[in-house]
Parts: C-alpha cells; sequence; structure tokens
C-alpha cells in the first residue's frame, strides 16, 4: 500500500499548483494523474487570464471591484460572492508570480503584459501569450515543480493513473484506490487530505472543445463518496468552435476585433437585442443562442455553420496574436485565416458546475478539498466570464494547497485505517474484475456515443420539460444497457475498452445531475435557458442546486447563493 500526506488527482494548472503549496511546505505528496502532466486539458486553454493589471490605457482605470462586478452580474448572479472577491482580489499577484517564474505572456510596446478584451468585461482585462495561454501557463509551472522538487524531493506522480474510488470512513478521507492503465493492477493509498483537480464533465457532449480526458469521472468519484455536486445544469457553449471538429477558435480573436456573419455576410448579432451593443464581445451564453437563432432562421453558410472573419485585422496582427488560430483553421479547415472566414459553430465549452466546496475549497468530507473546473466553488454561477478559468485555477489551486497544509498540519495522523483501506482494494478488486470479465452484447464506445447524443439533444444550448425528461428516461436506459456491456480485448496493459466502460460509469452519473437539475431549474439563468421558462426567477430559483447520491438514486436539494457584494439586477450588455 502507498502512503501519502496528501494527494492531488489532478496534474493541470490548478492540481499543480496545489502541488506547489504542498511541495513547498515539504509534505509528502502523490499526483495522481490520468495523462502525463503537460497533457493536461489545461494545455488547450487560449485566449487568457483575466485581472487588472491596467496594462491598457483607459480613461477610468480598472481594479478588482469591476472585475469582481463583472463577475457577478456574467454569473447572472448565481455566483457566490465571497469567492468572486477571493478571486479577483488575488488575480493580479497569481499572474504576476507566474510571470516572474518565466511565463511569456504578451507584451505591450512599453513591455508590460498586453491584456485584450475578453467578453461581458468593462476593460480589456485578458492577459495572455499570443493564442496559448494554457500552454504557457502550464508548462511554467510545470517547470517550477520540478525545480521544487529538485530541492524538497517529496513530490511523487503517477502518471497514467485512473482513481476509481475514495475511502471516506467518519465523514474523512482515509485513501483511494487507482487503476494503473499501464499494468491494468489495482492499488491501495492511504492518505489524510486529497484534492481533486480533475477538471470538466465536457465530454459528455459529443460536440465540445474538451480533450477526450475530461469526462467528468473526478466528479463522480466524489459523489459516490459523499461529498455534494452543485449547480451541474450549468454548461456553458462556446459560440466559436471549429465547424466539424468542434476544436476552440478563441474569443481573443472577437477581442482582437473578428466579426461574426451569416450568409448574408451581416453582423447578425446586431439584429438581437441582447447583443446588439456589445456584439462579438457580448458574453458567451447571450452570442451561442443568437447564433443558434440566426442558424435556424435559415441564414447559416451552406445552410450548417456561420463565419468567424478576421481579415480585416490585417496579417500582421492576426499572425502575432492568433497563430494558433491561424494553424487549426489551416489543418483542421483548410481555411487560410488571413484570407479568409472560418466556419464556426458554438458548442459545450465549460462546466460551471462541479464539487461543491466552500470558497476554502473545502468540501463537506473533512480532508477532502477541489479545485478548478472539478470544483463549483464557485465563483462562475450559471455563466463563465471568458479568462476567468485560468484564473480560477491557480488562484484555487493555490488556496486549496495552503488549506490542505492548514488541515494536515492541525491534525493527527490517522494511523488506524490500513485494514479499512485493504478491504476497500479487496471490494474494488472484484468489483474491477466483474466488470473486466464482462461478456455482453452492449459496446462501450457505442453506449459512450449515445450518452453524447442525448446531451447534446435533450439538454443543450435551448432546453424545455419534455425533452429534458426525455433525456433522463434516455441516460437511465443507457445505464441500464451498461450491465450488458462486453468487454471484448482482455489484455491489461492499456485496455482502453475497459478503461472507457470505467468512464462511462461515472460519466453517465454525472449527465444525470446535469439533467435533473436542468428539469428541476424552471427558469433561464445564464447559460441554462428554458424555453418554456424564458426568464430569470430570483424568487424561487436563485439558489444553488446540490445533488448528492444514494443508492437508490441521485437526491436533489438547494442551498442559498452568498450574496452582500452586489444586489441582484437585470443582466443587460
Ligand atoms: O476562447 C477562449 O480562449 C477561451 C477562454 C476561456 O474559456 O476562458
Amino acid at each position: 500500500m502507498y502512503e501519502f500526506d496528501a494527494i492531488i488527482i489532478g496534474g493541470g494548472l490548478a492540481g499543480l499548483r496545489a502541488a506547489y503549496e504542498l511541495a513547498s511546505n515539504k509534505m509528502k505528496t502523490a499526483v495522481i494523474s490520468k495523462v502525463y502532466p503537460i497533457r493536461s486539458h489545461s494545455i488547450a486553454a487560449q485566449g487568457g487570464i483575466n485581472a487588472p493589471l491596467n496594462n491598457i490605457e483607459r480613461e477610468v482605470s480598472d481594479d478588482w471591484e469591476k472585475h469582481a462586478q463583472d463577475t457577478i452580474k456574467g454569473s447572472d448572479y448565481l455566483g457566490d460572492q465571497d469567492a468572486i472577491i477571493k478571486m479577483c482580489k488575488e488575480a493580479a499577484s497569481r499572474i504576476y508570480e507566474i510571470e516572474h517564474w518565466g511565463c511569456p505572456f504578451s507584451r505591450t510596446v512599453e513591455g508590460r503584459i498586453n491584456q485584450r478584451p475578453f467578453g461581458g468585461q468593462g476593460f480589456p482585462r485578458t492577459a495572455y501569450a499570443a493564442d496559448r495561454t494554457g500552454h504557457a501557463m502550464l508548462h511554467t509551472l510545470y517547470e517550477q515543480i520540478i525545480r521544487i522538487n529538485e530541492e524538497n524531493k517529496c513530490l511523487t506522480f503517477f502518471d497514467e493513473w485512473f482513481v476509481t474510488r475514495l475511502i471516506v470512513e467518519d465523514n474523512s478521507i482515509r485513501g483511494l484506490i487507482a487503476l494503473d492503465l499501464k499494468t491494468g493492477n489495482l492499488e491501495a493509498f492511504k492518505t489524510d487530505a486529497i484534492i481533486i483537480a480533475t477538471g470538466g464533465a465536457g465530454r459528455l457532449y459529443g460536440k465540445s472543445t474538451n480533450a477526450l480526458i475530461n469526462t467528468g469521472t473526478g466528479m463522480a468519484i466524489a459523489y459516490w463518496a459523499g461529498a455534494y455536486l452543485k449547480d451541474m445544469e450549468f454548461i456553458q457553449f462556446h459560440p466559436t468552435t471549429l465547424y466539424g471538429t468542434n476544436i476552440l477558435v478563441t474569443e481573443g480573436a472577437r477581442g482582437e476585433g473578428a466579426y461574426l456573419l451569416n450568409s448574408h455576410r451581416e453582423r447578425f448579432l446586431a439584429n438581437y437585442e441582447d447583443s446588439k451593443r456589445s456584439m462579438e464581445i457580448a458574453p458567451r451564453d447571450i452570442v451561442s443562442r443568437n447564433m443558434i437563432r440566426e442558424i435556424k432562421k435559415g441564414n447559416a453558410v451552406n445552410g450548417l455553420y456561420l463565419h468567424l472573419d478576421l481579415r480585416h485585422i490585417g496579417k500582421k496582427a492576426i499572425i502575432e496574436k492568433l497563430p494558433g488560430v491561424v494553424e487549426l483553421a489551416g489543418k483542421f479547415a483548410g481555411i487560410d485565416a488571413v484570407n479568409e472566414p472560418i466556419p464556426v459553430e458554438p458548442a459545450q465549452h465549460y462546466t460551471m458546475g462541479g464539487i461543491d466546496t466552500d470558497a476554502d475549497c473545502q468540501t463537506i468530507i473533512k480532508g477532502i478539498y477541489a479545485a478548478g473546473e472539478a470544483a463549483c466553488v464557485s465563483v462562475h454561477g450559471a455563466n463563465r466570464l471568458g479568462g476567468n478559468s485560468l484564473l480560477e485555477t491557480i488562484v484555487f489551486g493555490s488556496i486549496a494547497g495552503e488549506n490542505t497544509v492548514r488541515y494536515l498540519s492541525s491534525k493527527k495522523k490517522s494511523n488506524d485505517s490500513a485494514l479499512l483501506i485493504e478491504s476497500a482494494a479487496e471490494e474494488e478488486k472484484e468489483k474491477i474484475r466483474q466488470l473486466f470479465e464482462k461478456d455482453g452484447k452492449e459496446n462501450v464506445f457505442t453506449l459512450f456515443e449515445e450518452m453524447n447524443s442525448v446531451m447534446w439533444n435533450n439538454a443543450g444550448i435551448f432546453r424545455e420539460e419534455a425533452q429534458l425528461k426525455e433525456g433522463c428516461k434516455n441516460l437511465k436506459g443507457i445505464k441500464e444497457r451498461c450491465n450488458n456491456i462486453g468487454i471484448r480485448y482482455k489484455g491489461k496493459r492499456f485496455n482502453f475498452e475497459f478503461y472507457w466502460l470505467l468512464e462511462l460509469i461515472g460519466s453517465i452519473d454525472i449527465a444525470e445531475a446535469v439533467v435533473m437539475g436542468a428539469i428541476e431549474r424552471k427558469e433561464s439563468r445564464g447559460s441554462h435557458f428554458r424555453t418554456d421558462f424564458p426568464k430569470r426567477d430570483d424568487e424561487n430559483y436563485l439558489k444553488h442546486t446540490i445533488a448528492s447520491y444514494s443508492p437508490e438514486g441521485l437526491i436533489l436539494s438547494y442551498k442559498p447563493v452568498t450574496l452582500g457584494y452586489v444586489e441582484p439586477a437585470e443582466r443587460k450588455y
């Protein structure tokens, strides 16, 4: 059995930032990740990270309060205001920290970190490294992790391992069980604290900008262990993904001035009340809905997609600021983005909901913390502003790490859980053996794709009761059919057919939480748009949805939103 002071699940920005805190405090820590850390989905973040740096001259200056106010309004007043204030107050210092570690941010002519406008924000607040900001940040942080680990030698990386179960006793974490994908063996880990930083659940949807690893299984293991999920119905759809593959085309392109055009070469956002002022840099929920409305009106190009036109920005600025967009449009759509418009459509991009934590990243189970997209702290509420996700990873990654250190330092090491962990490991081995030996008729990949279609068709950008209920019924059917799956390949090393069965079992429960939350939220707020309840209803729904696990099925309840700084008001741009 492995034994660590703390275990971090997930090797992306939030996980590594937490690891930095634990390593700085010489805590013996494991980082367990499904992929090598610099292959985590944080690498795919493009357009930037928000902070009121004031590097672009304006008549009025930016500050954390304006950032917080924009974030609260962007969240359609569902974000917890204490957490939002915390994030915005720390934003600038966390960005300077990673800059000083060597992150190659793009520069103004004066040599300051450059900032671009992003949706729903009153200032050009989004700092960036061209359109590969996540890549630059993740590599910088990983270098620092290697440096600090050479000094303190307390981090051990378990790359290409998959956590199947958390072990909780007396409402405290005791350990976990993980599968080594390289050998197919299950191993037990004893620990007094874990941080879940496994990212979002984008791959519930077939059309998504997310990496295939973003299945929501990290949320599922917490949910099965007794932690709550919060606000799962809030799924963000990004307006501009490359038509067909749904690879992200950064909002940074619109921040730099790109236009969205219909088949008549019209900037159609001007025709909609809620986007006519902010146009392409209205928030994502609004732009995505208006794109779908435009497509439904019959104004899509070739009846299929809309155009994102960069041409007027000019070759020099495009190449300098959006090289990734040029590359992906060329490689994946055969489009020369300097001279031709890019075909785009909205697709799933972000999971606003996640593991319920307070503003200290603490869940209801002692010793279990969560940070980044896997968590719902909640700083994004019903709709996340672009650029706040990278910020959340480094702010709350470090807070989760600091609080874990504090928790471990204040508690006596638990020495009596070895037997419990061994028996949980035996139980899990038997469960996994039975799953592995399944020889039913159903195919894992087919069922995964069916779940993807249900989520897109029944819990997408526009939702209504009958469609959601049908989605719920179909998900239950898929879950039932999982009992009749057959694993055709019986090798143990990197058995992806089996691994995807484990993913599917987690994803389907998370999908159910999304759909059931959406059925019961009979209003429209942020990304959750109900055609049968098109108005926001603060009287009945200014509250967080909580999903808890029971063997008989998911239980929904509600809890209040932390307000007190900005009064809810009509959300106009
Ligand atoms: O469009 C983008 O670059 C995405 C940024 C984000 O989701 O924060």
